[in-house]
């Protein structure tokens, strides 16, 4: 596997947080938290293969070549551990780091993200998305995608929102599209590697979160011998996006904590 550099937007100095962005969007989509917080905090939020700013190599799918692209970020930073977070796909490939490389994360996220594997049915859905991607673009998929992505009260009530979500959704590279959906669809389950996660944790979920509802949340908790919840009221599965300041908090809280 070779290694692909990653594009990155940075925001603020001291602890180094990492957020990784959800499918499929890009950085772009951390812009608030990288404001919110990074007051707090050293935000680094890299693009992953294919996304916004950066290549998508010739490697076949696998998170795990995301999270290796995301070490070869923090050796290229000088960062030996940062705290680790991930939102939704994000979250995922946070799991695979953490699999690899444990000794590299301090303290970990995971927002609306879940750690089993996908079931035969969900894993058949993301090869038959691949396909639609590959044949037209990724534009019908922004409207499929957007009622999952987003909150019954984002959808009624933040229209700015969810008109920023489908864009970011259309931009898309559909190469890179496809290829996540089917690195996601070869993810293996996660609860062994979070059982052994010795390191504090946050989990943060939209309790209208539809894709990883809170029941797959406390699932994680339970699974973290050092993990905590933060529920996000009124938001769905894109929480950091749907409602920043509340996130903001959960996130601060839990730094706060740490220190
Ligand atoms: C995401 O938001 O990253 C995706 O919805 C994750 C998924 O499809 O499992």
């Amino acid at each position: 596997m070779a290694v692909v550099p990653l594009a990155h937007r940075e925001a603020g100095a001291g602890t180094p947080l990492v957020l990784l962005h959800a499918f499929p969007l890009s950085s772009a989509m951390w812009l608030e938290q990288r404001e919110l917080l990074g007051s707090r905090c050293r935000v680094i939020t890299p693009d992953q293969r294919g996304f916004g700013g950066s290549e998508l190599g010739a490697d076949e799918p696998s998170l795990g070549a995301c999270a290796d692209d995301v070490i070869a970020l923090l050796d290229g930073l000088g960062l030996d551990r940062v705290v680790l977070g991930g939102l939704s796909m994000g979250g995922y490939v946070a799991m695979e780091l953490l699999r690899r490389a444990p000794e590299r994360v301090s303290a970990l996220l995971l927002a609306d993200t879940k750690a089993s594997a996908d079931p035969p049915e969900a894993r058949e859905g993301r090869m038959r998305t691949a396909e639609a991607v590959e044949r037209d673009g990724t534009g019908p998929l922004a409207e499929t995608m957007l009622p999952l992505l987003l909150g019954a009260t984002t959808l009624e009530t933040r229209a700015a929102v969810a008109g920023r979500v489908r864009g970011l959704v259309a931009a898309a590279p559909p190469a890179a599209v496809a290829w996540a959906s089917r690195a996601m669809a070869a993810r293996p389950d996660s609860f062994d590697v979070l059982r052994a996660t010795e390191v504090p944790a946050l989990v943060v979920v939209g309790d209208e979160d539809a894709l990883s509802p809170v029941a797959q949340a406390q699932e994680m908790v339970d699974a973290l011998p050092q993990g905590r919840l933060a529920v996000v009221p009124g938001a769905g599965h894109l929480s950091a996006v749907e409602d920043p300041p509340a996130f903001a908090a959960a996130v601060r809280a839990f730094l706060a904590d740490l220190a």
